[in-house]
């Protein structure tokens, strides 16, 4: 039976250093849950005390309404995936399956059949026999996951579990995953620091910065209403516009001078605030003659043109200074070559405000 994880005002230090910062986090049983940010963000260290590896300096921890702040792994209804897997080489993948239920002292019956249905249920067995060496990265990674799903736990905790692998496999193993979770109705919590990943797998995600959730929403959500420029950044692709709000108006100026229309502003965006405005590469047009009528617009050269498959990404050096990135399908373009004078267009719907904050390290910012 899955069952829900509750972190309430949950803090860690090491020193005087916070590394997860009064986190509040529910996660309803038998969902599926990302915890995304960058290197150090504090995404393992949550990870690790849900499932009781450490332990909280301030707040608490549940899992099914029983608080476990404080008690050990084995006393918890949890199973954790490592990223290096760490299989025991010179066992076989049943043995190493069954390696948990031996502790546990598990009768040797019950163990084989367990022990088959986890190796079925990763579609293993016929690999049983197979020491780690010699398996494949992806194989390694199912033997892991069946070693954690033998023990039937109510939550399985997965941190970067697919990191190892190759893009392909990695998207193999994403839906298999995906499918796996759902249709034993366990709840997944899910280390990551693909932002991909974290929106093709998850029913919702905790975007994670400097130890603090900065959101929590649907992947959907995330994407199209991110409640700060760092999530808008940090999800999917976007170009920046530095300036300042125009009043209390939609509009903000640049610091050339020009004048941009938004569809949306955070709330609490004080008047005449300096902002970010921010226009996802895919919702960029490029013209060649001046669009007119265009309400947001900047003139600009075609520096590149980069083939992604199904879609070209332009990278546009703009007369004022900064990049903006156009990402367009390939059918139907007009023919737009490195060396051109171009313009690059889009509508105020897919402009949205934000509070500044510097992002200067994202692709494309314009100051
Ligand atoms: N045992 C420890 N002692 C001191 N500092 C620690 C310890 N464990 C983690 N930290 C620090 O806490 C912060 C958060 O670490 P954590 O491992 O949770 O990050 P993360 O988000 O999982 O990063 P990554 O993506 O690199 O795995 C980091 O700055 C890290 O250096
Ligand atoms: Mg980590």
């Amino acid at each position: 039976m899955a069952a829900d994880v509750e972190l309430e005002r949950v803090s860690k230090l090491y020193g005087s250093f916070k590394a997860v910062d009064d986190v509040t986090l529910r996660i309803p049983k038998g969902s599926f849950i990302s915890i995304l940010g960058s290197s150090g963000a504090g995404k393992s260290t949550v990870l690790r005390m849900i499932g009781g590896f450490e332990y909280p300096d301030y707040g608490t921890v549940r899992i099914a309404g029983q608080d476990v702040t404080m008690l050990p792994p084995y006393r918890r209804d949890v199973n954790t995936v490592f990223q290096n897997y760490a299989l025991f080489p010179h066992m076989n993948a049943a043995e190493n399956v069954a390696y948990g239920l031996r502790q546990d002292g598990v009768a040797a019956e019950e163990r084989k059949s367990r022990v088959r249905e986890a190796l079925q249920m990763v579609e293993m067995l016929p690999y049983a026999m197979r020491k780690p060496n010699e398996l494949s990265g992806g194989q390694q990674q199912r033997i892991a996951l069946a070693r954690a799903l033998v023990k039937r736990p109510a939550v399985l905790l997965l941190d970067e579990p697919l990191g190892a692998l190759d893009r392909k496999l990695r998207q193999q193993m994403q839906v298999e995953l995906k499918l796996l979770q759902s249709r034993l109705g366990l709840t997944f919590v899910f280390v990551t620091h693909d932002q991909e990943e974290a929106l093709a797998m998850s029913d919702s995600i905790a975007v994670m910065r400097d130890g603090k959730i900065e959101q929590l929403g649907g992947p959907t959500e995330l994407y199209d209403t991110p409640a700060t420029a760092f999530v808008a950044s940090f999800i999917g692709a976007q170009n920046f516009i530095a300036g300042d709000r125009v009043d209390d108006t939609l509009h903000m100026k640049s610091a050339e001078g020009l004048s941009f229309a938004a569809g949306q502003a955070t709330p609490h965006l004080g008047r005449g605030a300096r902002v970010l405005g921010a226009v996802r590469p895919e919702n960029v047009l490029v013209a060649v003659e001046e669009p007119q009528a265009a309400a947001n617009r900047l003139k600009a050269t075609v520096a590149a043109s980069v083939m992604l498959g199904d879609s070209l990404e332009y990278v546009l050096r703009l007369d004022s200074g900064g990049e903006f990135i156009a990402r367009l399908p390939r059918r139907g373009m007009p023919a737009i070559a490195p060396g051109m004078k171009v313009f690059a267009h889009w509508e105020p719907q897919f402009f949205q405000l934000f509070p500044y904050e510097d992002l200067r390290d994202a692709r494309s910012f314009v100051a």
